[in-house]
């Protein structure tokens, strides 16, 4: 068959990509923008490859973890989903009038109270993937003896789900639990449960203040469509969380609907999330940096082999891998320096609260919180021995997260912008006096406190 030169035209717009970007290929997903309650993803934020640098390899790796999809947090739950789940429960409002909102009229709450706080299914099967993630990358290196978690069910649960993908036999590797305790100082993977100077309600001021913004135009259009169930600010808020948690128990929501909330809404709930984790966690925080430190520290210690030496403990294992909660990574971030929205701004611009308005959303910001804290979120620190063209041989080292290598800034010289050994001593000096020390900064008022996290070798 001939194909006339309109034709062959015609067929090389359809299917070259050329035009795909015109008129309309907008494209967007709820799911990619849930803060704390965003199924487990990989945004590719840089889009840097994940490969290591030509002439690179591996030698030993370390992960922290963010615990694998929940039923609910049980705050987000008491505070939000259960006041609107009630009210749904008593309202006389006759949903099935209301297009948008039908499916309120039949929808069930998937969360009990037994299961609140649990793994769902779908989280123990993704933390099982990352371990086979983790055993295909780094097929040359040893399977750990160990692997560390918080005490918590969902996060000795995610551990046990990632070791089921990581090891060979279950009983290779022993799931180590480290106490929740208030007063383990650093050497915890839980280390702002023992920081006074750490509020787990720090930002909710901040970040009501946009709450009350974006969802008040929701409110008029919900209470112009359905008169008598009175739609608050924080049942908007429930509905998102919903969203989140009712994908990762059932595989999909009614909630998600972009009919339901539109794209820009969906922004505005993650930005009010990212202000709160900014001020909780984040750059906003004085303590922060300092509550993440003790685990970069005893991390790059490790994997250079400077601690505990006695013990033999770093070279026990190539792999280091801890499960912990939400609140540590973002933690671990800012004392790395990453996600900084003031950076390369110099230090006289170190207005960083200034980079969060309250009032409207800064869509260039780097801190957010569903690319650095969604479910499994994690962070990874690799040891590399190089022999790249351009560069001295030797060791290096990077960090990534959700499998983007990222740019340590003022440590970026070695291949695939990664840090030298040498200089990696130095570097860590550096972080250490911008963030402060744990005991100090925390203002611990224990009197056994420690500064240092010492798990990897007891
Ligand atoms: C729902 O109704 C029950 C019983 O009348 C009442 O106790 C409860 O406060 C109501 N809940 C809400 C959220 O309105
Ligand atoms: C401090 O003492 C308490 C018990 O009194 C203990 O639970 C905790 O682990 C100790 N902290 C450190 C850092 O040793
Ligand atoms: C709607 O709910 C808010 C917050 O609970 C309350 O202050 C207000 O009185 C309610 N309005 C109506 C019309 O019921
Ligand atoms: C940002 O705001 C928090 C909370 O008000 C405050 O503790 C912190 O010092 C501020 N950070 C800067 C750099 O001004
Ligand atoms: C980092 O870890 C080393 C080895 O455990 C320790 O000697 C040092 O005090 C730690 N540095 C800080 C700032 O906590
Ligand atoms: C570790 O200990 C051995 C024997 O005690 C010593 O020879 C070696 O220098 C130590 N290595 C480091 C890095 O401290
Ligand atoms: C270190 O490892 C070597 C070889 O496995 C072993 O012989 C030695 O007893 C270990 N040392 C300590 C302090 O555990
Ligand atoms: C964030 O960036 C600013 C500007 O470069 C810098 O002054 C500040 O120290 C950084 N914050 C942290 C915790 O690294
Ligand atoms: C990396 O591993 C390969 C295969 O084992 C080896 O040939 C190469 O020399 C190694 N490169 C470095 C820099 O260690």
């Amino acid at each position: 068959m001939l194909f006339s030169s309109i034709s062959l035209l015609t067929l090389a717009l359809c299917t070259s990509n050329v035009y795909g970007h015109y008129p309309n290929s907008y494209k967007f997903d709820p799911l990619e923008h849930l803060a704390g309650t965003t199924p487990t993803w990989e945004p590719l934020d840089p889009p840097t490859d994940p490969a290591p640098p030509q002439g690179c390899n591996v030698t030993r790796a370390a992960y922290l973890v963010r615990h694998a999809a929940i039923f609910a947090n049980d705050f987000d739950y008491e505070t939000y989903i259960e006041p609107f789940v009630q009210k749904l429960g008593n309202t006389t409002e006759d949903w099935t009038k209301i297009p948008v909102l039908s499916f309120l009229a039949t929808w069930q709450n998937p969360i009990t109270d037994a299961e609140q706080e649990m793994l769902t299914r779908a989280g123990k099967l993704e933390a099982t993937k990352l371990g086979v993630d983790i055993a295909q990358r780094y097929q040359s290196l040893r399977t750990p003896n160990k692997v560390w978690t918080s005490t918590a069910e969902r996060t000795v649960k995610s551990a046990k789900s990632l070791v089921y993908g990581l090891a060979d036999d279950l009983s290779d590797i022993d799931v180590i639990e480290v106490s929740e305790g208030e007063k383990e100082g650093a050497n915890s993977l839980t280390p702002y449960e023992s920081c006074p100077g750490y509020s787990s309600s720090a930002g909710s001021d901040q970040s009501s203040k946009y709450l009350d913004i974006y969802t008040a135009p929701i409110m008029a259009r919900f209470n112009t469509a359905a008169a008598t169930f009175n739609f608050t600010s924080t049942d908007i808020y429930a509905m998102s969380l919903l969203c989140g948690y009712d994908t990762v128990i059932r595989g999909s929501s009614p909630f998600c609907d972009l009919s339901v909330l539109t794209p820009n809404e969906w922004l505005g709930f993650e930005y009010t999330n990212d202000i709160q984790y900014h001020y909780n966690t984040g750059y906003g925080s004085s303590v922060s940096g300092a509550i993440g430190f003790p685990w970069v520290n005893a991390t790059m210690n490790t994997l250079m082999g400077t601690q505990n030496n006695q013990s033999n403990a770093t070279t026990d294992q190539d792999l280091y891998i801890s499960f912990t909660h939400r609140e540590l990574p973002p933690t671990v971030l800012v004392a790395l320096g990453l996600f900084n929205n003031s950076a390369y701004s110099g230090p006289s611009q170190n207005n960083v609260n200034a980079t969060m308005p309250l009032d409207t959303i800064n869509h260039r910001r780097a801190w957010k919180s569903s690319n650095i804290l969604q479910f499994l979120t994690n962070i990874a620190v690799e040891k590399m021995e190089c022999s790249s063209f351009g560069f001295d041989a030797g060791t290096y080292y990077r960090v990534l997260v959700n499998n983007s290598p990222q740019q340590l800034i003022g440590c970026a010289e070695g291949p695939g912008e990664s840090c030298s050994e040498s200089a990696m001593g130095n570097w860590l000096q550096d972080r250490a006096a911008i963030v402060g020390e744990y005991g100090s900064t925390c203002q611990v008022d224990f009197t056994n406190s420690t500064d240092v996290l010492s798990i990897y070798s007891q």
